[in-house]
């Protein structure tokens, strides 16, 4: 209680809202910073704080003549991706957090919490943040406060999410309800201490109070982590919001697409952490007169609109995408908006001019760099340049294809969604569902191999439903039961087409199958033509795939029968697929929803 005299705290407080002033109070008494400042989002407070990131040495301020108003960050090598392990959902009962979470009782969890947040901030400042996810004028805006000890954390939240003082002034306004978002490095600095670059606590802990609505993360200054707008609220706290009120927040990108005869239809996709989210979102089609325009590269919320049809929003502003890979060959659209600058990178490498670099941005690699350990790097070095898992940070509306929908509150309607994963056997390159319903079991048998977006190995066959398996903020079952009892709501006639994709299927030589980035507007065109009765499918047990001649091949050097083998539905491995499919099934128990289990028995069936 003494030390919050020393807080200029309440009376400079730019809000009267109760329950925020009391719990900005309850943290500053806990954990004990120096300083309070609240956010207001402006371009002389991001300067500010950016020039004392400099001056710290947490951020390089890069050549401003090729990369103006951007920085570079270096995390500590043990502070490089999203911490599954120690990701909790503390739901007040083990049941609702289900098998894919870790669960701890609340209140035991809580104890534990506040031993660590306890005189966690003592020598930084701590930011209170005021954020929304979506629109600041959506009907029923989803605001969050999130409260850190990083301006790292306050530059990138700037980026990815509305934030500041229009946002406070309507939660104060309004007398919102507001998720509260707690976030600590867990580095707290003694009298004379001198700081490190990137502060972090070899304990990390993020954890989820799904039935109060509140998060609290501990020790790790890294991207889904640390960003709490994004993985923590946007999809495990909105998943359980979206539970109760009726909608569904989804690991999806959103694009909008424009045919030849100028129809235009929106598609979103749900694909796992580094399986190709942001590349298809802001994909350069290879085949002319198709034109496609960005919504989402990450997230999306969708509901049911008056007449039964899905409608989907983004409710984010930025990119936190994936460099390795993002270049000007395969994805010139991402480097354009990273080139207009306002852009936060971490872990990249450094080139000699200041600039950055990272394993696939250009055709020929530098003939030296800094790497992202801050090591000299030559092209005889032994491990990458760029940390696998390294992020650029960038505002979306520097996207040159930003569709102009993306603005609005109302979202756009869904035509078709995709489920994708990164498996180098089995899966076609892009399967139709049977119906709806076999599109919902696609998505929950949806499996992936392991990626570097999340601590561990990297590689694994994992079944990730939907997407979502490291961030459904409750039961797995109640989950996909919630997928199948909200289709109620639609109008059959207006529900999307769904579709499997796989673009990192390998041929036998162990090149990929499929040219991927840009080509994948093929696949896309394909399913357009579906929806309009009007590209050919086989049918196999698994559902519909392209035959040879009905994929756009002009200008690929690429035959029907290459994409034949791409598409091929291999008995053998379906019997692996299946067994595995049954086991997955398996650890629903009474929760999985009688729909699927209808769809496993008919795909058993049709695989005889
Ligand atoms: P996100 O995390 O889901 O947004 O994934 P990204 O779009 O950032 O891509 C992750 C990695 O997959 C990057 O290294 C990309 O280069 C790679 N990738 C994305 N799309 C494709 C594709 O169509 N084919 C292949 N082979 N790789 C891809
Ligand atoms: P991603 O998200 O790994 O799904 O791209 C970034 C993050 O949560 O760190
Ligand atoms: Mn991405």
């Amino acid at each position: 209680m003494g030390d919050l005299a020393r807080l200029p705290l309440l009376e400079k407080a730019p809000t009267t809202h109760a329950r925020l002033l009391a719990w900005v109070e309850e943290v500053a008494e806990l954990t004990q910073p120096d300083r309070i400042h609240w956010v207001d989002g402006s371009e002389a407070e991001n300067k500010k704080l950016t020039d004392e990131l400099v001056e710290a040495g947490t951020l390089k301020r890069l050549n401003p003549e090729t990369f103006p108003n951007s920085f570079a960050a270096f995390s500590d090598p043990a502070d490089v991706a999203r911490v599954e392990e120690q990701t909790f959902i503390c739901s007040e009962n083990e049941r609702d957090a289900g098998f894919t979470n870790n669960w701890m009782a609340p209140a035991e969890m809580k104890q534990k919490l506040r031993g660590l947040f306890a005189g966690s901030m003592r020598g930084r400042t701590m930011y209170v943040i005021p954020f929304v996810m979506g629109h600041l004028d959506a009907e029923d805006p989803k605001f969050g406060v999130e409260i850190t000890d990083s301006a790292y954390v306050v530059a990138s939240m700037r980026i990815m999410a509305r934030i500041g003082t229009d946002v406070l002034d309507r939660i104060t306004q309004t007398d919102a309800f507001f998720v509260p978002a707690l976030h600590s490095l867990g580095a707290p600095l003694e009298a004379g201490q001198a700081d490190v670059a990137w502060p972090c606590n070899t304990d990390k802990w993020i954890v989820h109070f799904p039935e109060e609505r509140s998060i609290w993360s501990f020790g790790s200054g890294y991207g889904g982590n640390a960003l709490l707008g994004k993985k923590c609220y946007a999809l495990r706290i909105a998943s359980v919001m979206a539970r109760d009120e009726g909608w569904l927040a989804e690991h999806m990108l959103i694009l909008k697409l424009t045919s030849p005869e100028q129809k235009t239809y929106y598609v979103s996709a749900a694909f796992p952490s580094a399986c190709g989210k942001t590349n298809l979102a802001l994909l350069d089609p290879t085949i002319k007169g198709w034109k496609v325009e960005t919504l989402g590269d990450d997230i999306t919320w969708m509901r049911f609109g008056k007449e039964g049809e899905l409608r989907a929003v983004n409710p984010e502003a930025g990119l936190f995408g994936v460099a390795p890979g993002t270049g000007w060959g395969t994805n010139p659209n991402a480097m354009r908006a990273i080139a207009k600058g306002n852009s936060i990178f971490t872990n990249v490498a450094l080139t000699d001019d200041g600039g950055v670099w990272w394993e696939g941005m250009t055709e020929e690699t530098p003939a030296h760099l800094t790497d992202w350990r801050g090591e000299s790097w030559t092209p005889d070095s032994d491990s990458p340049a760029a940390h696998p898992n390294s992020r650029f940070c960038t505002p979306i509306d520097q996207i040159d294809m930003l569709a102009e929908e993306y603005f609005s509150p109302e979202g756009v309607e869904l035509s078709a969604i995709l489920f994708g994963g990164r498996r180098k056997t089995t899966i076609p390159l892009v399967t139709e569902a049977r119906d709806w319903s076999n599109g919902i079991f696609m998505g929950s048998t949806l499996s992936s191999e392991t990626t570097a977006a999340a601590a561990g190995a990297v590689g694994v066959v994992r079944r990730d439903p939907m997407a979502m398996l490291p961030f459904i903020g409750y039961d797995a079952g109640d989950y996909l039961n919630h997928w199948v009892n909200l289709s109620a709501k639609a109008n059959p006639e207006r529900l999307p087409k769904i579709f499997l994709v796989n673009w990192f299927r390998r041929t036998a030589e162990g090149g990929f199958a499929w040219p991927g980035f840009g080509d994948n507007a093929r696949v896309l065109k394909w399913a357009i033509e579906r929806l309009e009765g009007k590209a050919d499918a086989i049918e196999t047990p698994i559902g519909f795939v392209p035959t040879g001649e009905s994929i756009d091949l002009e200008g690929l050097d690429m035959t029907p029968a290459e994409v034949e083998s791409a598409v091929r539905v291999d008995p053998e491995e379906w019997a692996t697929e299946l067994a595995s499919i049954e086991e997955w099934f398996a650890n629903f128990g009474e929760s999985l929803p009688a729909a699927l289990q209808s769809e496993l028995d008919g795909l058993k069936t049709r695989l005889g």
